[in-house]
């Protein structure tokens, strides 16, 4: 169904996100019917283009970013983009910018705003002073949202002076992914995991995240941040939290988002006490990845300087009845050997066997949600080999793959989302107490990093990152599963 007409406007709008996934992602709702014409998507940054020479660049990225591209709709997607160009520091053409948008109050406007956070507040004030800012309105902030709790409190209040929380979306892609939301799915659609989703019945859970790309031109944004801050703290606590959630009561935002918050308030502190056993930091240097010599980290930089960490494996705990003394290995990275993004649920092992030893070893259940690439669902399960010569035990997966059962390319996260925000679902957005429940979190790791004087330990690009993110599992006697690998 169609979503009532809208006015979209990217700060941002020349950027990397704008160009190669936001303005695909409304092409491909546009020609699902889904974005009628009267809408108006409206490209805002501080280059001095006009329209014109912007709708050849949307034109460029859409042909680039999208498999299939009808020219007819293509021309019609083009007539609703706009540009204006603008600086938030400065007064100039925001009167135009009122005039362009209209004295509409009601009319749904959404300013996503894909800048460096530090104009956000600028932004927000500009769009105050001009009115923009009525029931309509909604704002969209990417991340990063702050690099500790302090600077996130700083955002979410300067925010807050413009736009009600209802008004605010703070966008995880990662919520986006239809692998993601199929978690809810698979954990509240069928009966037959729920009674086992615990510790009685889980060994422990991994998630990986691993990338095959290495920082490249991002580097200046990415040295401030790091893994832990440009993925964990966001998308795998996320993840996290999807799977880990108390079942709520229904999926309204609220009950959704309630249940993630008592997750993030849960986890067991890492902090300068223990940070050396359960966390392990690494960065990349030169390598290899998919056959390509490619640069380490401090040559992309310009600076071996740099302390910050491009791969982080690390233990979580969850501190409550139902997650008691399971482990959550977590790790992420660039320059890996894949680019996948996975869950594994382990299940504990039988506790008596009737089978003879020579049957064959007997491994404990596994759930593998795939959540890219090859997005599916495997469930390992013992059987016996067939045929003669006695029984012999044999470990195979149950396996669903999107693309076999469902032939449809997976959505783009952002599709999703955007279209939610105008629709005014937040469900699928970070609420300010749980941003601010992932940093209370995230920031003792990073302080007790920082307090250590220690380096990243280097990985060669192109392998599974430093030998301690091994050794912090098999410590435990346990191992990275190796479907990821
Ligand atoms: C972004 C990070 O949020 O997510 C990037 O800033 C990362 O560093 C990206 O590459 C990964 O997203 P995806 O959708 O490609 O898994």
């Amino acid at each position: 169904l169609p979503v009532e007409p809208f006015d979209l406007v990217i700060f941002g709008g020349t950027g990397d996100l704008a160009v190669r996934k936001l303005l695909p992602a409304m092409y491909h709702r546009f020609i699902d019917g889904q974005i009628l014409p009267k809408s108006r998507i409206i490209g805002v940054a501080r280059e001095g283009l006009d329209d014109a020479s912007y709708r050849a660049q949307v034109r460029t990225a859409v042909e680039k970013g999208v498999s299939h591209v009808a020219p007819a709709q293509l021309d019609a997607f083009i007539e609703m983009i706009g540009y204006r160009s603008l600086d938030a520091r400065k007064a100039d053409g925001w009167d135009e910018f009122a005039t362009l948008m209209g004295d509409r109050p009601d009319h749904i406007r959404v300013f996503y705003l894909s800048t460096s956070p530090d104009i956000f507040t600028d932004i927000c004030q500009r769009l105050a002073s001009l009115g923009l800012n009525g029931e309509g309105s909604r704002v969209v902030l990417e991340k990063p949202i702050g690099r500790d709790l302090q600077s996130a409190n700083a955002i979410n209040d300067a925010v807050a002076q413009v736009f009600t929380e209802s008004q605010t979306y703070r966008i995880d892609h990662y919520l986006g992914k239809e692998t993601v939301q199929n978690l809810l799915a698979l954990r509240f659609g069928n009966a037959l995991f729920e009674p086992l989703w615990n510790a009685q019945h889980i060994d422990h859970v991994q998630i990986t995240v691993a990338e095959t790309v290495g920082v490249g031109h991002r580097a200046g944004y990415y040295d401030r941040a790091g893994a832990l801050r440009d993925m964990v703290q966001n998308h795998i606590l996320q993840l996290l939290c999807m799977l880990a959630m108390e079942p709520p009561s229904s999926l309204s935002p609220d009950a959704v988002r309630d249940e993630k918050l008592k997750v993030l308030r849960s986890l067991r502190p890492i902090n300068g006490s223990n940070a050396a056993q359960l966390t392990v930091r690494g960065q990349y240097r030169a390598g290899a990845a998919e056959g390509q010599g490619v640069p380490g980290y401090s040559d992309e930089l310009g600076s071996d300087q740099s302390r910050t960490e491009t791969f982080v494996a690390l233990k979580a705990e969850i501190g409550n009845w139902r997650w008691a003394g399971v482990p959550f290995y977590l790790r992420t990275g660039k320059r890996l050997p894949n680019r996948v993004s996975e869950i594994v649920v382990t299940f504990r092992a039988l506790p008596h066997s009737i089978f003879d030893p020579a049957s064959g070893a007997l491994m404990p259940n596994r759930l593998t949600l795939r959540l890219q690439p090859d997005e599916g669902v495997k469930l390992w399960l013992t059987i016996k080999h067939p045929g003669p010569g006695g029984l012999r035990l044999r470990h195979v997966p149950l396996d669903m793959s999107f693309a076999a059962a469902f032939g449809v390319e997976q959505p783009d996260a952002y599709e999703r989302l955007i279209l939610d925000v105008v629709r005014g679902n937040p469900t699928l957005f970070m609420r300010r107490d749980e941003v601010e429940a992932a940093w209370n979190w995230a920031g003792p790791i990073l302080d007790a990093w920082e307090a250590s004087g220690d380096t990243p330990k280097p990985y060669t690009a192109g392998t599974w990152g430093p030998s301690a993110a091994v050794a912090l599992i098999e410590r435990d006697g346990r191992t990275w599963a190796e479907d990821a690998a």
